[in-house]
């Protein structure tokens, strides 16, 4: 028996069989079972997807799980945060009632190959500067679905691309979940969350306010200006910022994921990533929604 259940009841699965069997009994009994996949080093963006879990279902399941295939870059995956004791103290704080911790040798075997087709969302802005991360993803996450089968899974709209990507999958292979998107969740100044950022030095810190503050000065710009003159003065200001080695700043239909020239789309929204030092950041905004995350 893999599960033992601690003194401020968040029960532990290192198993995939036995958290499986866990679930089948919970929804036999009626339960609605509500999901939140991490990698570890839980933020307050994390908590904020378990809050929306507990609004929303009867049982709150988290996983930490480092996924290898989803990293490029070997260095990343052995420099990824691990803050397991912290992050077991944050899911008992926030009532989650479920965390699975798996092994990698309990998710993969050696010979495992998977290829989906993500049409073009793999090969665009994050998918073309990391290619093969969104394989890597989807891999994980539909192994995550296979053995949970939770009814809704929450994702944070701070990986937009993300989330794109597993809706995609979702539809593609008829899987029986339903997505719940998440706002950003952003520090007082405005960074928007991520396990990265404690690897910022002070000065990166302050420089990494750039990304905000281009996404914002692309909200006001959106307002007046076409999106060609918005692109190019946040592109411009981003060029004059120290620090700062853009990547990408594109303006995207949100519901299509697909670049605009135009302001035809109901939903737009304008995506950034940029490196600070070694640190790569990425984030987004509504450009033209009423609620401005
Ligand atoms: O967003 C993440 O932390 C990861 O990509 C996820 C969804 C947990 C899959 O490993």
């Amino acid at each position: 028996m893999t599960a033992f259940k601690s003194n401020c009841n968040l029960k532990i699965f290192n198993k995939r069989e036995d958290i499986h069997h866990h679930l089948n009994n919970l929804r036999s009994a009626g339960k609605s079972i509500g999901f939140v996949p991490t990698m570890g080093a839980l933020h307050a963006g994390h908590l904020s997807l378990i809050e929306a879990a507990r609004n929303k279902t009867d049982v709150v399941v988290c996983s930490i799980f480092v996924n290898p295939t989803q990293f490029n870059d070997k260095k990343d995956l052995e420099n990824y945060p691990r803050t397991l004791k912290e992050d077991l103290e944050k899911l008992r704080a926030f009532k989650c009632d479920i965390l699975f911790l798996p092994e990698v040798e309990e998710m993969y075997n050696s010979s495992e190959i998977w290829k989906i087709s993500l049409g073009d969302l793999d090969k665009i802005l994050e998918g073309k500067i990391r290619p093969g991360h969104y394989q890597g993803v989807t891999q994980i996450v539909n192994k995550l679905f296979d053995t949970l089968k939770p009814d809704f899974a929450f994702f944070g709209q701070k990986d937009y691309q993300q989330v794109m990507v597993i809706s995609h999958m979702v539809r593609k292979m008829k899987i029986d979940v339903k997505i719940v998107v998440c706002p950003i969740i952003r520090e007082m100044d405005g960074l928007a969350m991520s396990s990265r950022n404690v690897y910022l030095s002070p000065e990166e810190r302050i420089q990494s306010l750039a990304l905000y503050h281009a996404l914002t000065l692309a909200q006001n710009l959106f307002e007046t200006q076409s999106i060609v003159e918005t692109k190019k003065r946040v592109r411009s200001f981003l060029d004059s910022c120290p620090g700062i080695e853009t990547e990408y700043f594109e303006i995207f239909n949100a519901r299509t994921f697909k670049p605009l020239n135009s302001k035809n789309a109901e939903v737009t929204i304008a995506l950034i990533a940029a490196k600070i030092g070694k640190i790569r950041i990425i984030d987004n905004m509504y450009l033209n929604k009423g609620n401005s995350h």
